[in-house]
């Protein structure tokens, strides 16, 4: 027998069986004659011992073992000796008590211990072979894949069929930069690796493959993050008549099954629901994380005629929906006790989203009785200074944050403000997962450095009909107008980020040329990037609709774990490369000529 089952399977009820277990050495410890090693596989550990009573010639040979060599032994499962258990370990109350062993291979000096502090993620990710052997990362993908098996299984149950869609193929504009491969047979061409299966799951619809889904792999060449990786993973779906309530309910009944087989949570459902309009008016984000009780407040019409110019000259400030001005408070219970050093490095932090300043308000004590400490307080009425307590519902001891500027970099800042104040003071909620969906996204967002509008979610998103008909009776093209419509769009958000998001489609060919106008995408463009899409809007397209989770930021969140390269067996770096095989490399001039290219990089220096 190769082995009779993995090493963290053995518990007392096997004691006096005899057993074959393989694995890799954790520790070896010599005790005074007696020599113990843990041994470790992906189940987790079990302790084996070597006495030279028992097989002198087996513990002779136990002596030469070393970390990480891989061994196969036979012994026989004994109960520790009284004092000498380890609750810790599911295998703590039991021992083997080794008859032979098999080096089966032996090992290098480790350029690291695995269970070493302080490892830099490049020397992990370099050696990830060995880093994925950490019980962390065993961990972390065999929850993934609890997961992933979860959601195949639940989908299947619901009627979903699973089908592939292209790796080579044309580019899906999800907003990011395609990652492109040359054609050899196609001299001069390229294909897109895909950003997301969009355009083919559509098409599935149209071919009558009502209720598909995909664990897919997307490509996305963009700036990385944390929680951004250029290729990444989805849990992506579709279904044809239906609405986007119907798709939000398999998107819950999912998530559910997830808590209730992965976690062993039960996931109390429907999930909860704000609009993008109410998203960004309280919490200046769309993917708020409600774990912080904290709010903004809008002070604008407060503050229109006040003597701290800043103030009211962005409160006077007309513009359509991100360019309008805004004054806005974040109240922080408590903060009164703040630090200048911390005040500044606040200020700092909104600087990076283009914030000018970050205006505040100590509450020591009452402002009738002077106090209020702050460098703008000397320009505020007591009408004034009354409408920022009755707004805010500030009390003594509080301290007072304001943004005033244009919208989008007021809500920005202090809506991120609001995010880092929460998690630094630790005024968490306590709920370890706070799920909201966030509907009624804009269709069109106005992109000032392009000059033109673009989808906030993709060109293929349906608007709110009502809104839009509404807009046909007005003046179409004026900007203000365009920027009232809704889509109907809608992101899932767990703990602040966005794990997935998704829409009811356009299926109308007229509305979709339409669409692509609106986008500044001219008929002749439409035709050569979308033409095979809209051709097949023309034959019998069903009403449809879908979503995608974002699988690896999912899993990290439920993980709890800060980055989703710990989700991912082969993460690439911040550099999108990947230390272990040194990808991307250059190549063989052979093969690019063979694709018909020249590189024109010039290497610095
Ligand atoms: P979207 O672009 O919102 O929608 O992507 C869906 C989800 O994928 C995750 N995600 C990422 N995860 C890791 N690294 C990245 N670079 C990355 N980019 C996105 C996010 C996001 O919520 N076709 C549509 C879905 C649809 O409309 O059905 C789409 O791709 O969690
Ligand atoms: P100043 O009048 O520039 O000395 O600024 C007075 C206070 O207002 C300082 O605390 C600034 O950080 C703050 N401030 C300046 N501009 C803004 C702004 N656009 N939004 C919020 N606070 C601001």
């Amino acid at each position: 027998m190769n082995r009779s089952g993995y090493c963290n399977e053995i518990r007392e009820g096997h004691i006096g069986q005899r057993v074959t277990v393989c694995g890799w050495v954790n520790r070896r410890r010599d005790h005074g004659g007696v020599i113990f090693i843990d041994l470790r596989d992906r189940s987790g550990m079990v302790q084996a011992v070597f006495s030279p009573e028992r097989q002198p010639e087996v513990h002779r040979q136990a002596h030469e073992l070393r970390s990480e060599y891989v061994v196969r032994l036979v012994g026989e499962v004994a109960r520790r000796p009284q004092e000498t258990e380890n609750p810790k370990l599911p295998t703590g109350m039991i021992e083997i008590h080794v008859d032979s062993l098999e080096v089966l291979n032996v090992a290098q000096f480790l350029p690291f211990q695995l269970d070493e502090e302080g490892v830099g993620e490049s020397t992990r990710l370099q050696h990830r072979f060995l880093d994925l052997r950490r019980p962390e990362m065993q961990h972390n993908l065999q929850f993934r894949h609890r997961v992933t098996q979860t959601v195949r299984r639940t989908l299947d149950e619901a009627g979903f069929l699973e089908i592939e869609t292209p790796m080579l193929t044309r580019s899906t504009p999800e907003g990011a930069r395609d990652y492109l491969v040359p054609s050899r047979v196609n001299p001069g061409q390229f294909y897109a690796l895909p950003q997301s299966p969009q355009l083919f799951k559509q098409l599935l619809m149209i071919g009558g493959y009502d209720r598909y889904f995909q664990v897919a792999r997307c490509f996305r060449d963009e700036d990385l993050r944390a929680d951004r990786q250029p290729e990444f993973t989805q849990i992506d779906l579709e279904m044809s008549f239906v609405v986007a309530d119907d798709v939000m309910a398999v998107a819950e009944q999912v998530m559910g099954k997830i808590f209730e087989e992965a976690l062993k949570q039960s996931l109390p459902l429907p999930l909860p629901r704000l609009t993008y309009n109410e998203a960004i008016s309280r919490y200046g984000l769309d993917a708020p994380d409600l774990r912080i009780p904290l709010e903004l407040t809008d002070l604008t019409a407060v503050m229109r005629h006040t003597g701290f110019k800043v103030f009211a000259q962005a409160a006077n400030q007309s513009g359509n929906r991100g360019g309008r001005g805004l004054v806005k408070a974040l109240r922080v219970p408590g903060g009164a006790q703040m630090t200048r050093k911390q005040i500044d490095d606040y200020t700092e932090f909104v600087a990076i989203y283009g914030a000018k300043g970050l205006a505040w308000i100590k509450l020591n004590g009452p402002w009738q009785e002077e106090g209020w400490q702050s460098p703008i307080v000397k320009f505020f009425s007591p009408e004034e200074k009354e409408a920022i307590v009755a707004a805010t519902g500030a009390q003594t001891g509080d301290i007072l944050f304001f943004g005033a500027d244009r919208a989008s970099i007021v809500n920005e800042s202090l809506g991120r403000l609001r995010v880092k104040i929460g998690r630094e003071l630790n005024l968490l909620n306590g709920t370890p997962f706070s799920f909201v969906w966030v509907t009624d996204f804009p269709l069109l967002d106005w992109d000032n450095e392009a000059r033109r509008h673009v989808a906030v979610h993709h060109p293929f998103t349906a608007p709110v009909l009502a809104d839009l008909q509404r807009l046909d009776n007005t003046a179409m093209a004026e900007e203000s107008h365009l920027d009232e419509v809704r889509s109907q769009a809608y992101d899932l958000v767990l703990n602040g980020t966005e794990i997935g998001g998704g829409s009811i489609r356009i299926h109308d060919p007229a509305l979709q040329q339409k669409m692509l106008a609106l986008l500044g995408i001219e008929a002749a463009e439409a035709e050569e990037k979308f033409g095979f899409l809209l051709r097949a809007l023309e034959f019998g397209a069903p009403p449809h609709g879908g979503l995608a989770f974002g699988l690896d930021r999912l899993v990290a969140i439920l993980l709890g774990v800060d980055s989703i390269r710990d989700v991912i067996a082969f993460p690439k770096t911040q550099k999108a490369g990947c230390v272990l095989t040194q990808a991307p490399s250059s190549v063989d001039p052979l093969q690019l000529r063979e694709l018909h290219l020249r590189s024109t990089y010039q290497p610095k220096g």
